[in-house]
């Protein structure tokens, strides 16, 4: 046969949220695939893979450089659509990228709302920017803004779409060390108040633990390995359990760890 490639992107329509806490204990997901391939050229990026997302689970996905995270990000925000394969996604979803892709020349508050049926609706970017604790820069050029305040636009961007996804690419990388801290507090008190679902690509198992119900680890095109963050919030690095679920996903990761490795 000579077509290859087939798609089958099903856009689940979701309740309002009040709907879906009562929906999620029935039986509906927020993310569904099954055997979803990616192949560029004769690479084979995603084989077959799986992967379920509860209503308002917070998922984190781990995984080499290069092993496919973005690509199956982007397949779930549809920006991709040459795969094979099921995929469903809620209708209401949204995605941050590592660089906050703002526009140079639109206000901050603008840039939130930027793509929003109707006129741009500036009391609504405010309490997007207000809830990301930077609605004293509504009024700003993106140009003016720190990383940190950047990400947080990106943020607020994302969370005015009022997402049953949201979908999360190593959004906090580019981050120094205290500034990705805050970021990090912030998207679990964000994710605790919205309900929505997140997926979090991250190459950081720390915010991976820290913040998910569930991490995955990604490897030769699938869902090689899954762990279950049991914890309660918050998390504490200094935990032993913490330290060890850590040790088990760097192990997964194929990066070694601890005494009985380092020799
Ligand atoms: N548009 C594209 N064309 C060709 N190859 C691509 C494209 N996008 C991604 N790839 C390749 O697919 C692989 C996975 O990329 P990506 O999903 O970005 O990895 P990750 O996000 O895990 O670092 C890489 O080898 C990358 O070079
Ligand atoms: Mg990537």
């Amino acid at each position: 046969m000579a077509a290859s490639v087939q798609r089958n992107l099903k856009i689940v329509e979701t309740e309002t949220p009040a709907d879906v806490l009562g929906r999620a204990k029935a039986n509906d997901l927020a993310v569904r695939v099954r055997g979803l391939t990616r192949r560029f050229g004769e690479r084979e990026v995603l084989k077959d893979l799986d992967l379920d997302i509860a209503p308002g689970e917070f998922v984190a996905l781990l995984g080499a450089s290069g092993c496919g995270k973005s690509t199956l990000l982007r397949i779930l925000a549809d920006l991709d659509r040459e795969m094979i394969g099921e995929v469903e996604v809620p209708v209401r979803r949204a995605v941050a990228f590592q660089a906050p892709r703002l526009m140079p020349w639109k206000k901050v508050w603008r840039n939130v709302v930027l793509g929003l049926p109707g006129r741009p609706d500036g009391k609504r970017a405010l309490a997007a920017l207000q809830e990301v604790g930077i609605g004293h820069r509504a009024d700003e050029w993106p140009k003016v803004l720190s990383g940190g305040e950047a990400q947080r636009t990106s943020l607020a961007r994302a969370l005015v779409r009022e997402p049953d996804l949201l979908l999360l690419d190593e959004p906090f990388a580019a981050l120094d060390a205290l500034t990705r801290i805050k970021a990090q507090e912030l998207v679990g008190e964000l994710w605790q108040r919205h309900g929505c679902a997140i997926l979090l690509v991250t190459h950081d198992v720390e915010e991976a633990v820290l913040l998910a119900d569930r991490v995955l680890v990604m490897k030769d095109g699938v869902i090689a390995h899954e762990e279950r963050i049991a914890m309660r919030r918050p998390r504490d690095v200094a935990d032993p359990a913490f330290a060890r679920i850590r040790g088990d996903l760097l192990d997964w990761l194929g990066v070694r760890h601890g005494k009985h490795h380092n020799d």
